[in-house]
């Protein structure tokens, strides 16, 4: 796939609400990010980033840091969720995920910052990459998380995943949920505007979908 230029990528944001109805920006990640990205993993509790990174960690390896503002590198994707906070626009939080257009699936892992937790913006933002996953054409999405992390669990079980063992580590729980593409909704009322321009133009994601 070749990499995405940044005008293209604009369009793809998309605004969320917090469960108090606060507006959440979730666009993709650019390179100005790196370093306010760092930071964002670097203060996220212990526990935190360990739940998100399946294993200790203090912050990204450069290389990661790479792959992570590499958007649509490998098809894999990285988001940002942003809100004004004394008026300048914080990540809040974050997701990566990749799709496999073998297994027509979409992998992906996110998190949201600790003072952010409990506000609906992880629901919120598991619905928009479940959007963006039926935009690809996905059948699919699952992520891997530990099995002690209750948090995660709770939210996907609610969410509708089902859960399985994940191959090969036996610390992991696999969810997972089908994708409904045969679904007719009006492009207005779609989540998220990848998918909202794949169904006014399908050509609109040749851009995305190489
Ligand atoms: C898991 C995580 C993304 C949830 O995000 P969040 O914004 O706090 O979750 P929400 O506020 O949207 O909560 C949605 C549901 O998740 C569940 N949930 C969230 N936090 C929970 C907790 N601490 N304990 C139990 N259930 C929890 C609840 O069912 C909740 O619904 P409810 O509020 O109606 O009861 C967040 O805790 C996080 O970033 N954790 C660290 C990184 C991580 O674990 N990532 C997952 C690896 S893939």
């Amino acid at each position: 796939m070749s990499r995405l230029r940044f005008d293209d990528l604009r369009q793809y944001s998309d605004v969320l609400r917090s469960r108090h109805g606060q507006a959440v920006t979730v666009r993709f990640v650019e390179p100005r990010d790196a370093e306010a990205l760092q930071n964002y993993f670097r203060a996220l509790s212990t526990r935190s980033r360990y739940n998100r990174f399946l294993g200790a960690a203090s912050e990204l390896p450069p290389s990661e840091l790479e792959r992570f503002i590499d958007v649509g590198e490998a098809d894999r994707f990285s988001v940002v969720a942003t809100m004004p906070v004394d008026g300048r626009e914080t990540i809040v939080g974050e997701a990566r995920y990749a799709f496999d257009s073998q297994t027509a699936a979409i992998e992906f892992g996110l998190s949201i910052d600790d003072r952010w937790q409990g506000h609906g913006i992880g629901r919120a933002l598991l619905k928009n990459l479940e959007c963006r996953a039926a935009a690809f054409g996905a059948e699919r999405i699952f992520g891997d998380t530990l099995r002690s992390n209750d948090a995660m669990i709770a939210l996907a079980r609610k969410s509708g995943y089902g859960f399985t063992n994940t191959p090969g580590d036996w610390r992991l729980t696999r969810f997972q949920k089908d994708i409904q593409n045969h679904v007719r909704i009006e492009p207005q009322e779609i989540l998220c505007a990848s998918w909202r321009l794949a169904a006014v133009s399908p050509s609109a994601m040749s851009s995305l979908a190489v």
